[in-house]
């Protein structure tokens, strides 16, 4: 099933659950604004290439939008504007001053050099640099990108702005961004387990992990849940899979990755088919690859009695059908994956207080975050007797809702009501505009 057609089932249900009006269901759904942008740029032998990218802004009801920036060949519209949505819900269950956008190239960053894929980031961040802004949406990164991209970004719409270190999360140390931020994805997801684990008497120490996935989510999960004496037992990426009952030495294998830039050839453990890791015999399954890895093919095979959603959208409906009556406990995205945004906001914050927090403060106050978020989803699923993504998704959907119907409330019939936001990001050009012309004015010392 498509990612989008995946999430939107998803939000139906909840708003069912939630006794959601069908105006403000629709409204709900339909992306705050949608950009697409064509992206040309000469490669280093001097041809060119064109790409197109995207930019989905979901909804701004509860502040700026902010998602992350993809590349990847597979990148789509419709898979865009899913993660847009998921943006929206997820800022709202970890309940962070935010609305939800995402953004991406479809391009195989792995065949570009890094001068050529700073010369795309350089002509995307120009596309769309008067579309996003420190108020308006905050990019971070997310598949195939990382703090040298958001670097990039900061630095082309600084040109436009000037200097604007909080328009982008995810950034170098260096240019203002904050400490914990690179493993606050996959610290979150660690943290996220706990909770779920101990509401079921368990603790990682005593369990056995799959993960699909080695990048900046999966190696940072992976080595917290080693840290914590947890065993992982296989590992997968791009580039292959590995397994040792016994656990795989997550700093060796880490070491390996740096040198090699594969896991292909560990010596600490044995060469698996990567397709068979999802259905290894484990307790606990993290995806932190793809999306929709998890569907009506595979899920009746899966061993694990957890899957922690580390990836985005990784198990579709029909997956989760089939996983809810093998008695398998989904713990959703939106909130198990929540960590980076989290930490996002932190950078944020720091940015425009001008003040860095250290980094026991931010592990710490993240750890916070994703406690508080888990009881609440959890008093969701008793008040609607639902599993923990419905939990989630009515969480995500409940403080939106309540925005829309708060400005809703005494809107003069015909006119169409926007949140504030949108009358600000309108207002000012007009306001510009104002003081330009009294400056003029004042100039040429004409009487107003
Ligand atoms: N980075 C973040 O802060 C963040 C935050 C929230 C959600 N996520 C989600 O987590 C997931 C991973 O993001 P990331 O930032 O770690 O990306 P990344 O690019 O750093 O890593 C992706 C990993 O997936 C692997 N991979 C790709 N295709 C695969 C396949 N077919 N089989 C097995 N492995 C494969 C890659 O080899 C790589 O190890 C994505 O779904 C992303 O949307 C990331």
């Amino acid at each position: 099933m498509n990612a989008l057609a995946a999430t939107s089932r998803n939000f139906r249900h909840a708003a069912r659950l939630l006794g959601l009006d069908s105006k403000v269901e629709k409204s709900l759904l339909i992306p705050f604004r949608e950009i697409k942008v064509e992206c040309t740029i000469p490669k280093d032998d001097g041809t060119l290439v064109s790409y197109v990218g995207f930019r989905v802004q979901h909804d701004n009801a509860r502040g700026p939008m902010k998602g992350g920036i993809r590349y990847h060949p597979e990148v789509d519209p419709d898979e865009v504007n899913a993660l847009a949505q998921l943006m929206t819900w997820k800022s709202a269950v970890a309940d962070i001053p935010y609305g939800g956008a995402k953004g991406g190239i479809g391009c195989n960053p792995g065949d570009l050099s890094k001068t050529e894929l700073e010369r795309l980031t350089r002509v995307f961040t120009q596309k769309i640099h008067d579309l996003i802004g420190v108020h308006t949406d905050v990019p971070a990164p997310d598949m195939g990108t990382n703090a040298q991209t958001m670097a990039w970004i900061l630095d082309e719409y600084s040109k436009f702005h000037g200097h604007s270190p909080a328009v982008v999360t995810g950034k170098p140390i260096d240019l203002g961004g904050s400490l914990g931020r690179e493993a606050a994805t996959g610290r979150g997801v660690v943290f996220a387990t706990e909770a779920l684990l101990a509401e079921h008497g368990k603790s990682i120490k005593d369990l056995t992990f799959a993960i699909q996935g080695f990048g900046n989510v999966g190696s940072w999960a992976a080595k917290l849940v080693h840290e914590r004496g947890g065993k992982v037992i296989a590992v997968s990426d791009v580039t292959g899979a590995v397994k040792n009952p016994n656990g795989i030495d997550i700093p060796e294998l880490l070491r390996h990755k740096e040198t090699t830039g594969s896991l292909k050839d560990f010596q600490g453990a044995e060469s698996m088919d990567a397709n068979e890791l999802l259905i290894h015999k484990c307790d606990v399954l993290i995806p932190c690859a793809l999306g929709g890895v998890l569907n009506r093919e595979n899920a009746a095979d899966v061993k694990a009695k957890f899957i922690i959603e580390a990836a985005n959208h990784p198990t579709d409906p029909e997956a989760d059908e089939i996983l809810a009556k093998k008695g398998v406990v989904v713990l959703p995205d939106i909130y198990a994956n929540s960590g980076g945004v989290t930490v996002s906001y932190f950078e944020w914050v720091q940015n425009i207080q001008g003040f860095m927090w250290d980094e026991q403060q931010v592990n710490n106050t993240l750890q916070n975050y994703m406690t508080r978020a888990f009881h609440n989803i959890k008093s969701m699923c008793q008040t609607h007797d639902c599993n923990l993504r419905m939990g989630a998704f009515t969480l995500g959907m409940k403080s939106p809702i309540h925005y829309y119907r708060n400005v809703f409330i005494g809107s003069c019939s015909g006119l169409e009501i926007l949140p504030i936001s949108t009358y600000q990001n309108q207002m000012l050009p007009l306001l510009q505009l104002l003081i330009l012309t009294l400056e003029i004015c004042c100039d040429l010392q004409l009487e107003i």
